[in-house]
């Protein structure tokens, strides 16, 4: 029988061709995201680019937990067995907002998402056990975890608010490897690396601290504006390979590195106190 994996924001930017390098492997391929024209798009090139048809988008907005809550259904309603979730979209808002549960965007998209789909997916991903489940991060690489104002309520600033989500994002996912591994769900950390997507190309100068900003050129050069997709087909690598690889099979709370290597994660994110705070405030 041939693997089913679900991606999350798999119509645009590095998830998209996350999709492509597993399709490749001849697994059925669902990928999600708000807009179905987006949707459709991607799920004719995901098709053309890996020869293979058994491709399906299903739509969903991760921003709320009702949304999270309608696309497990609709996910649900499509499969019975997930052999491969990758829980990769995320946000980097470039303002504060709040959604209707009252969450900060960024912690909604990057930290409550992932925490809430991964645990209503659990029936399909035990069907298939051995499963995975992959959880994207970003920032800084294995940088340090502060677990005051997750929300950004004593400011925000998007890079610094971002990358503090993710940090979270990274402690939550190491509690929930513990709670899943039981069950044979086995769940991995992916860093991609910086790649030119929707979310890179709408940074200005005030996504960074105020001190960071004379640099900004600097940054602009790391990221460019346009490639093609040539950078974010390198970053889904890691995604891939955590998708596929034998080197995690059967292991809980692995973390791969931009060059597809396992790493370690900033001793603050392993901290049960740090995780805690962080189940904590998703659980309100
Ligand atoms: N780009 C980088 O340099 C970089 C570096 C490190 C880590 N990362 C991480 O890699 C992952 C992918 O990033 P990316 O740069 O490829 O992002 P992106 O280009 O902004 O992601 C686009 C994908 O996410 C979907 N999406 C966005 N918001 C959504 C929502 N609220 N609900 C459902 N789907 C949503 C989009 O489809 P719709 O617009 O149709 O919803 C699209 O499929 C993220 O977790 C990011 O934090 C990125």
């Amino acid at each position: 029988m041939s693997k089913t994996v679900v991606i999350t924001g798999g119509t645009g930017g590095i998830g998209l061709h996350t999709a492509i390098g597993i399709a490749r492997t001849g697994a059925r391929v669902l990928v999600t995201g708000r807009r179905p024209d987006a949707g459709a798009e991607a799920v004719a090139r995901i098709q053309a680019e890996s020869g293979n048809e058994d491709v399906a988008f299903v739509q969903g907005d991760v921003s709320t937990k009702a949304g999270v809550a309608a696309l497990s259904d609709a996910l649900l309603a499509k499969t019975d067995r997930i052999d491969v979730l990758v829980n990769n979209a995320g946000l980097m808002a470039q303002e504060r907002q709040v959604n209707e549960d009252g969450f900060e965007l960024d912690f909604a998209v990057n930290v409550v998402a992932p925490y809430l789909l991964t645990l209503q997916l659990q029936p399909a991903l035990a069907a298939a056990a051995p499963s995975r489940v992959l959880m994207v991060t970003g920032g800084k690489a294995s940088g340090p975890f502060d677990p005051t104002d997750l929300q950004s309520e004593q400011g925000f600033v998007p890079l610094v608010s971002y990358t503090r989500t993710k940090r979270a994002c990274e402690a939550m996912s190491l509690a929930l490897a513990a709670e899943l591994e039981p069950a044979r769900i086995y769940l991995s950390i992916v860093y991609p690396g910086r790649a030119s997507t929707a979310m890179t190309r709408a940074m200005t100068p005030r996504s960074l601290p105020w001190f960071l900003r004379p640099a900004w050129p600097v940054f602009r050069i790391l990221i460019p504006t346009e490639d093609g997709g040539k950078s974010a087909a390198r970053a889904s690598q890691s995604s891939v390979f955590a998708a596929t690889s034998e080197t995690v099979e059967g292991k809980a709370g692995v973390y791969i590195d931009t060059n597809q290597q396992v790493a370690k994660l900033h001793p603050t994110v392993h901290d049960p106190a740090n995780q805690a705070k962080v189940l904590d405030a998703i659980r309100g």
